[in-house]
């Protein structure tokens, strides 16, 4: 038995559970994402799987992602990536409605499937109904060999290596990054990108790792805050721009792995209803980073605010204005709105964790959960 302990320990590295350690990972495997992709000192950028789709990217009318849980966020993620710099009309779709619906498909617009496991049933059964339509498909998986991207015309793998924990971690931050690398190619070609913002974005990015190591060293101040909360029963997560898919994937992680409510919402949506729940026991996590909504999100903090509503604000390093405001501030290091999410994702990933440990849940394998759902 003692041995089984032993060789338990060597497979998560030292970690307690397979999802901190991936947690912990995503330094290494966003850079291992990047890997002969993005080319800093020749200032290329490479994606061996989209070359042979180049012209197909450049002159689509339409890119329409689907996806199901976290992947449909890195999915988000990427309608804001592609508009902004490649000016393509993105939309984004769960892949369980997508294929029972009767969309309207044509040979210039592409699809792109995103998933983790590459098994994902929905995921593939869209993908096989946007094949019939006549429309290119693109996987972005993490599995090599799977079966989504044995399905897609070409693809891109994330690399981010075997995740095992069922609430996904590394695979997020990987896909967006891959997301990111494509939307810089797509939107150099087309001309909608600028040589200047390309060579500033790809310094940025390079600079990622580094900058999620950092807010990875927020651990034990986001331990304290665990203890705090783990006895909540609600809590709601709200961004806006870039960081409103981080809100809705920091909602999810809590649920799936600590069953508490959470709701992720669009800040402004707030006042449509969810601001209804808000009172003295509220936790409300806020990613109010320092991006072009930055103003806007101030002022919904003051609406929770206003309604005792507990303030956890995620927000840039040196923010001098929320930390007056909110109950718990968590600062990460600052960067570009487009590159946020890679960071901003980091705290709420390890605020879950805590969470679920701490109400001693099975964080690795969660109730009623499988790691790939291949089943409708
Ligand atoms: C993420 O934490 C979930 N376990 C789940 O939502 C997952 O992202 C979803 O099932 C999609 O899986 P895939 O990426 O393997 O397709």
């Amino acid at each position: 038995q003692k041995l089984e302990l032993a060789l338990d320990s060597i497979e998560k590295g030292g970690y307690e559970h397979f999802m901190l350690k991936e947690i912990f990972e995503q330094p290494r495997s966003i850079l291992d994402s990047m890997r002969g992709r993005l080319e800093l000192r020749s200032g290329h950028l490479n994606m061996a799987g989209a070359r042979a789709y180049e012209q197909k990217f450049i002159n689509a009318h339409r890119i329409i992602i689907v996806a199901c849980g976290t992947s449909w966020h890195a999915g988000l993620v990427a309608e804001y990536l592609l508009e902004d710099l490649a000016r393509i009309p993105v939309e984004v779709e769960y892949a369980s409605e997508f294929r029972y619906r009767n969309p309207v498909l044509t040979e210039r617009d592409i699809v792109i499937a995103i998933s983790q496991s590459g098994e994902t049933a929905d995921t593939l059964a869209a993908i096989e109904l946007a094949k019939s339509k006549g429309a290119t498909i693109f996987g972005i998986c993490n599995v090599v060999g799977s079966s989504i991207a044995r399905a897609t015309d070409a693809g891109a793998y994330t690399h981010a290596g075997p995740e095992i924990g069922v609430a996904s971690t590394k695979a997020f931050t990987a896909q967006v990054t891959v997301l990111t690398l494509l939307a810089m190619i797509v939107g150099s070609k087309r001309g909608t990108l600028t040589d200047t913002k390309l060579r500033e974005l790809m310094v940025e990015l390079d600079n990622i790792p580094a900058k999620v190591e950092k807010a990875l060293q927020l651990d034990t101040e986001i331990k304290q805050i665990s203890e705090i909360f783990k006895d909540a029963s609600n809590f709601l997560y709200l961004g806006r721009g870039y960081n409103f898919p981080v809100a809705l994937e920091g909602a999810l992680k809590l649920k799936e792995i600590s069953y508490i409510h959470a709701e992720g919402y669009p800040a402004a949506e707030m006042k449509h209803g969810p601001i209804a729940l808000i009172d003295e026991n509220m936790p409300v996590v806020v990613i109010a980073t320092k991006d072009q909504s930055y103003e806007k999100v101030v002022s919904n903090i003051q609406e929770v605010k206003a309604r005792k509503g507990r303030i956890i604000a995620v927000v840039t390093e040196g923010d001098e204005v929320i930390p007056k405001m909110a109950e718990f501030v968590i600062e990460v290091p600052a960067t570009s709105d487009v590159l946020m999410p890679l960071v901003s994702v980091v705290p709420l990933q390890l605020l879950s964790y805590y969470i679920a440990v701490m109400r001693g849940c099975n964080v690795d394998q969660p109730r009623n959960l499988a790691k790939s759902v291949t089943v409708e």
